[in-house]
């Protein structure tokens, strides 16, 4: 395993969990069902429980938690948009926004997961050397440090994948039959003005009619393709 793609790697996982944790404490801090609250604060506090687990794990790798790889900062503008997505909930009624906070942690926890299946895939195949032979993880030192921390959280991804899915769509089911339904005047109420009547902030999707045909045949590169190809000579 190549130490530095490892430890990169790490540094965005160690990044999605931060993250999560922001979705968890946003989602809790406004959440009013006793069954989410419940979840919410215990996975809450497993996630910053991985979080430690991560930085133990970089640290026996000889590397330093404080450094953020460039997929680690692409992970956390990710996370970003969803915190900010949780900003923009005007209009919802207090079941959409609650729904919503859990279609947050859901898409979180699925990127999550499928870190922490990578960590065990990983740890399957420790000992296989790439071509660079200077940038070799020695395979001991990362059964040592990967081994207890894959044991332990796995089983955890797995539940919060799951429970976030189940009860996502729980809820919509809930919301749909049960209601409560929202007022047909909230988008009005909360973004139109006499002025500035519904149907010029919310238009409908297709106004007229479908999309055209492209008008070139399919089989021909496209018009930007051969707007850029190499001019041939005369
Ligand atoms: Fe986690
Ligand atoms: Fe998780």
């Amino acid at each position: 395993m190549l130490r530095s793609v490892v430890l990169d790697m790490l540094s965005e996982f160690l990044m999605v969990e931060q993250g999560g944790f922001q979705l968890y404490r946003t989602a809790l801090a406004r959440c009013s069902t006793p069954e989410l609250k419940a979840r919410y604060t215990e996975f809450l506090e497993e996630t910053a429980r991985h979080r430690e687990l991560l930085m133990g794990v970089i640290r026996q790798l000889g590397g330093d938690p404080s450094y953020v790889s460039p997929t680690a900062r692409l992970a956390q503008f990710k996370t970003s948009k969803l915190l900010e997505a949780a900003l923009v909930v005007d209009g919802l009624s207090q079941a959409e926004v609650e729904l919503s906070d859990l279609e947050n942690v859901l898409l979180a926890e699925t990127k999550d997961h499928a870190d922490w299946s990578l960590l065990q895939r990983l740890l399957e195949q420790t000992g296989q050397s790439g071509a660079d032979r200077a940038d070799q993880v020695d395979p001991d030192t990362l059964q040592a440090a990967l081994r207890p921390a894959v044991a332990e959280v796995e089983p955890e991804e797995d539940q919060h994948l799951e429970w976030a899915r189940d009860m996502q769509a729980q809820l919509a089911l809930r919301l749909a039959t049960l209601g409560p339904a929202p007022s047909p005047e909230r988008w009005q109420s909360r973004i139109s003005t006499p002025d500035v009547p519904i149907e010029s902030v919310n238009p409908r999707p297709i106004r007229q009619g479908l999309l055209e045909h492209a008008g070139d045949p399919q089989w021909q590169p496209s018009e930007i393709v051969r707007a850029t190809a190499a001019p041939t000579p005369p």
